[in-house]
């Protein structure tokens, strides 16, 4: 099969975790005779420096005519001081809708051989959750105002949801939690605001149609907690846009590190937009020392659920699992008696178990 990719590197670490997603790649083009041609394009700081924009019209056409686009990672304090509309984190934000990929997967899982900073007690029979977080739309997407009223300074941001943007990205949770254990749990903040309490009646009203998924109900500050005390006991999370940016973070910490992660939005079609869901660390930038698991996850998911490619998939994830297995880590999740590899050398070795 032949397929064509929009690359955005991006900014910080992400060209080197890039590199090492699209070596991945190139070893599955090899080994399962398919052809994947990429198309490079900027966004983010990256493209402020090179267009003075954060998301050129050019790459906005690009995500939009090819496959799926993979992303390293957009920002950093060098862009600190562009005006709002055009900081790096806007280009992700404009990327995002403009594919309306509404539905993002955050699957957030504990390798066995991994250290968790929660004490074993507390993890029970593992960790293994699936963050499936409204992308397009809340408060991250409704009106920001900052100005003076009545000689003082007031800012607000709007945050709405529509019917039928709450139905979409559920449709999803819940046949996802029909392939998992059943359970789907919506996580909102029902006791305080009005969008929250349209959630409920949507999803609510859905779980007719899902009979055999169990649907239960949390208050986000309450699932906070929930995850550090009790995470093997939730399975899918169904949250707005802001909740699922907070809860993934706070998730991701439990596995052992942000660098592990990887995630896939989708939309109505086929095309998809994947990114790990670490930042762009400029603090380990160009020091061949970040962890590139999180974007090889992401190609897995690309494989998987844009190309149709489950095979391939199985064989990128199965050697990620061999890797640590074997024992080696990248700096993030290093342990006790393991090798310590760079990053570019974590993305050979992965290679060489495809
Ligand atoms: C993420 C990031 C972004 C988000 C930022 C960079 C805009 O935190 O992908 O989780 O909030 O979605
Ligand atoms: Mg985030």
């Amino acid at each position: 099969m032949q397929k064509r990719i929009c690359v955005i590197e991006g900014d910080g670490i992400g060209p080197e975790v890039m590199a090492q997603a699209l070596k991945v790649l190139d070893k599955v083009a090899q080994k399962f005779n398919h052809k994947f041609d990429y198309e490079y394009c900027l966004a983010g700081g990256a493209a402020i420096d090179k267009t003075g924009k954060c998301l050129p019209k050019e790459t906005l056409a690009m995500v939009l005519n090819t496959d799926s686009t993979l992303l390293g990672a957009v920002g950093g304090n060098k862009w600190d001081s562009e005006p709002q509309d055009n900081r790096p984190e806007k280009a992700l934000l404009g990327i995002r809708k403009a594919m309306q990929v509404y539905a993002n997967l955050r699957p957030q899982k504990l390798y066995a051989e991994l250290d968790s900073p929660l004490k074993p007690e507390l993890i029970g029979d593992g960790i293994d959750i699936m963050i499936v977080r409204e992308l397009v739309s809340g408060v991250y997407f409704g009106e920001h105002k900052l100005g003076i009223d009545n000689d003082e300074q007031v800012a607000t941001d709007i945050m709405k949801y529509t019917e039928n943007e709450i139905k979409r990205v559920s449709k999803v949770a819940f046949e996802l939690a029909e392939k998992r254990s059943g359970n789907l749990l919506l996580v909102d903040k029902a006791n305080v605001l009005a969008t929250s309490k349209l959630w409920r009646k949507v999803v609510e009203n859905m779980s007719k149609d899902y009979k055999n998924v169990n649907v239960s109900y949390m208050y986000v500050d309450n699932c906070a907690m929930q995850l550090i005390k009790n995470p093997s006991k939730i399975d899918v999370i169904l949250t707005e846009n802001m909740f699922g940016d907070i809860l993934s973070d706070e998730a991701s910490a439990i596995i052992g590190s942000i660098g592990m992660a990887g995630s896939c939005s989708l939309g109505d079609g086929k095309r998809g937009f994947y990114e790990a869901i670490h930042g762009s660390a400029p603090d380990i930038a160009g020091l061949d020392i970040c962890n590139p698991i999180g974007m090889i996850m992401s190609v897995a998911m690309m494989l998987r659920n844009s190309f149709d490619m489950e095979k391939e998939a199985d064989s990128v994830e199965k050697a990620v699992k061999k890797f640590i297995q074997d024992g080696y880590r990248t700096k993030d999740i290093m342990q006790e008696n393991k090798k310590i590899v760079k990053c570019s050398e974590a993305g050979d070795i992965i290679c060489s178990f495809i």
